[in-house]
């Protein structure tokens, strides 16, 4: 392959698709076990509803049935995929990777398949890793899948964060297609990542095998991570406009990380874009980290408002912490 034909490949979205566990726990159904309100968690996040894996659910079974769906959308199979890339924070064992785990799932023995680990943002760095392979012209068709049970992470009687959580999977597949490569090119147009350590102990999880030869809980400052969030995740949606030429108005759709209704709304009025651009199903799904955004996406392709063509932008930001944005013509 010449240097050429690689500058003008793109990592086109061919198909997507979700899975959902099946157990609904509304927040009726935590105000009998926890001193908290279906008002209180409505008016502070918007969510409502989670979804909770079954006990022989894991993170590579959510993760596979989305991938799944993701290949059927495409109609390709797992011997169309060269490589795997697996958003999670809840691995079903610290090794080997949910990634190999789908892989052999999906009855595929070749390529390359490994997990990234950037909790909430993990989708936004899976997609920007994929892309960087497709662009290189090393692999030719990429799953991207974020897949959680961050169930199992939680402290059930701390009503500050088990109210806020959910389990589910989405995927999506990227193929390598030649380019002309403008704004108006379908494909990842661009990806900005970010991460800064310091932040560690605002959301965390208080185990891990070097550290306490345990799994642990998740904790967090939530007044801490909201008040960054806001200002970092519009930080890397104007490296994403300035990188392309476009800005807030030439977007189609808005599918941000969903963890509170609050942090999209105002993440949006501070870009200008208009409130009916925006995907929000945090209602519905509430925080499941790094399948979060897939999810969002496979409800907005799912329901007509995404298609062909559009400009949609994704963005996240999590525990590290780690934030991100790729803006995506669909
Ligand atoms: O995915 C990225 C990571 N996560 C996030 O983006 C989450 C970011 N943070 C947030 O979404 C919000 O900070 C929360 C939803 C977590 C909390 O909302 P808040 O408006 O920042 O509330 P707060 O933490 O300041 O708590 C207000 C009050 C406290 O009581 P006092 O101290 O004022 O008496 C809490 O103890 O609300 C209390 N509270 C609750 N009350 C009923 C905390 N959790 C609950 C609860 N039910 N579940």
């Amino acid at each position: 392959m010449t240097h050429e034909q690689k500058d003008r490949l793109r990592s086109v979205v061919v198909g997507i698709g979700s899975y959902l566990p099946n157990r609904i726990v509304s927040n009726q159904d935590l105000e009998k076990s926890l001193e908290t309100t279906d008002e209180w968690i409505v008016q502070r996040t918007g969510i409502t509803q989670r979804h909770i894996a079954a006990d022989d659910e894991r993170t590579s079974t959510l993760g596979l049935r989305a991938a799944e769906a993701a290949l059927a959308d495409a109609g390709l199979t797992g011997k169309d995929i060269d490589l795997i890339i697996v958003a999670t924070s809840t691995p079903d064992y610290v090794f080997p990777s949910v990634a190999t785990q789908i892989q052999a799932g999906l009855g595929m023995y070749h390529g390359a398949a490994f997990d990234v680990q950037a909790v909430c943002s993990g989708f936004v760095f899976g997609v920007a890793t994929a892309d960087k392979f497709l662009q290189s012209g090393s692999h030719k068709r990429a799953l991207v899948i974020g897949a959680e049970t961050f169930s199992r992470l939680l402290d059930w009687t701390d009503r500050t964060t088990c109210v806020l959580f959910g389990d589910g999977a989405g995927a999506i597949v990227l193929e390598a297609q030649a380019s002309a490569g403008t704004v108006k090119d379908r494909g990842v147009l661009t990806s900005h990542l970010r991460s800064d350590g310091r932040h560690f102990d605002k959301l965390y999880v208080d185990g891990g095998p070097s550290a306490t030869r345990s799994v642990g809980h998740l904790r967090m400052s939530g007044r801490e991570v909201f008040r960054h969030a806001v200002g970092m995740v519009t930080d890397v949606m104007a490296d994403a406009f300035a990188a392309t030429g476009t800005g807030p108005a030439d977007l189609d759709w808005f599918v941000p990380h969903q963890a509170n209704r609050r942090i999209i709304d105002a993440s949006a009025e501070k870009l200008g874009i208009s409130p009916e651009k925006v995907v929000t199903t945090v209602q519905y799904h509430a925080n499941t980290s790094a399948a979060s955004i897939p999810l969002a996406l496979a409800v907005a392709c799912g329901d007509g408002r995404i298609k062909k063509g559009d400009l949609v932008m994704i963005e996240a930001m999590g525990g590290g912490f780690t934030w991100g944005s790729a803006l995506i013509r669909w």
